[in-house]
């Protein structure tokens, strides 16, 4: 028996630009009944990222191009609703890169069986890619060691609030930078941040002077630009600089110039290194129960912004773009 779905494709490529309505197309699709091995899932919660925008510009190396027709592409928590010999029972719920879809055939390569003590929806959230990311960047590029400062960009972003904390548990001092006073405020009441910047508020580097008096051991920049070059500003001796995303550059043609305070790592032997989280996915399952352990004990706080509303998905990428979301941005179908 065949399923009628419905999908978002992509219709564009936003390079040099930001996300436009007509960069998607939402259509009819007729699935085929599962073949044997395979499953027919139905999606309930889509999970959104920065990177999907890199994704459909076509520009990212580090994953298959994404062409005009294609599912766009995203990650997802899916119900198997039919299994035919496949990995995966029905009833399971399991998660992955599953796209802006409704129902699916998959043969459950690459899928995860969603088990967890938290709500279901975590996997996408601390335990999926923000809580790997934040994990992987800190503590294998970062290399914290107890009363290090922590200097954080993107910080009351999903990844950015898991760092800080992830730093606090390491025992090092950390601040945040974030965009606005509220979200200022949620860093240092609710996620245990020591201080937090509003860049909205300028004066940047002088706050970063302020809150780091003996400069920054390492940095964990989500963000480039210009707050990159603040933080560049700032740094100790033998500083760590990680750089995890650029959200602040993915909406506009021209790549910032470089940042000029780069030559500290001259003066101060730094070091500055880029990571995909990926290439540490054999370790992601023992990693999930650190993360899971530390939110069970208390020490770890996430927040999940869930919208709702399949036929709301572009916007929901939007969110991440304007600063909308409050953690990390899910959909719930
Ligand atoms: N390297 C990897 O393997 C890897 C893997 C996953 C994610 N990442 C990166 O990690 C970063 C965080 O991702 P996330 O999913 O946790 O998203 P997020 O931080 O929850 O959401 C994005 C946040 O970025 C901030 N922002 C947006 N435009 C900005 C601008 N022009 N200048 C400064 N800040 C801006 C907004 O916060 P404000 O309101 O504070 O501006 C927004 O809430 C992204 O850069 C992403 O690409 C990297």
């Amino acid at each position: 028996m065949t399923t009628t779905t419905r999908q978002w494709l992509l219709n564009g490529h936003p390079r040099g630009r930001g996300i436009a309505e007509d960069d998607f197309k939402l259509v009819d699709t007729e699935l085929p009944s599962p073949g044997e091995g395979e499953m027919l899932l139905k999606t309930h919660y889509l999970g959104f990222d920065p990177a999907q925008k890199g994704w459909m510009e076509n520009i990212a190396d580090y994953v298959a191009p994404m062409n005009i027709g294609d599912v766009m592409r995203g990650s997802g928590i899916c119900e198997v609703v039919e299994s035919n010999g496949g990995k995966f029972a029905a009833g399971d719920m399991v998660f992955g890169t599953t796209g802006w879809t409704e129902h699916l055939v998959h043969n459950g390569e690459g899928l995860t069986k969603v088990e967890t003590s938290l709500s279901p929806t975590a996997v996408l959230s601390v335990l999926g890619t923000t809580g790997l990311t934040a994990y992987c960047g800190l503590f294998k590029v970062g290399k914290p060691v107890a009363g290090d400062t922590v200097l954080v960009s993107g910080a009351a972003g999903a990844t950015g609030s898991v760092v800080g904390q992830l730093a606090k548990i390491a025992g090092c001092r950390a601040v945040g930078i974030a965009g606005g006073p509220k979200k200022c405020e949620w860093l240092v009441k609710e996620a245990g941040y020591d201080a937090a910047i509003d860049y909205k508020a300028g004066g940047v580097k002088e706050q970063i002077k302020e809150h780091c008096p003996r400069g920054v051991d390492v940095i964990y920049d989500n963000v480039g630009g210009s707050i990159l070059n603040d933080m560049l500003a700032n740094i100790a001796t033998n500083a760590r600089v990680v750089i995890c995303g650029g959200i602040s550059r993915y909406e506009t043609g021209q790549l910032p110039a470089g940042p000029e305070n780069y030559f500290n790592l001259v003066f101060r032997r730094g070091t500055m290194a880029g990571f995909i989280v990926l290439d540490w996915a054999g370790e992601f399952p023992g990693i999930r129960k650190r993360l899971e352990g530390f939110v069970n004990d208390g020490s770890l706080k996430y927040q999940e912004d869930i919208q709702q509303g399949f036929e709301n998905a572009p916007d929901t990428l939007q969110r991440l773009f304007s600063g909308k979301n409050r953690g990390k941005q899910l959909l719930k179908l």
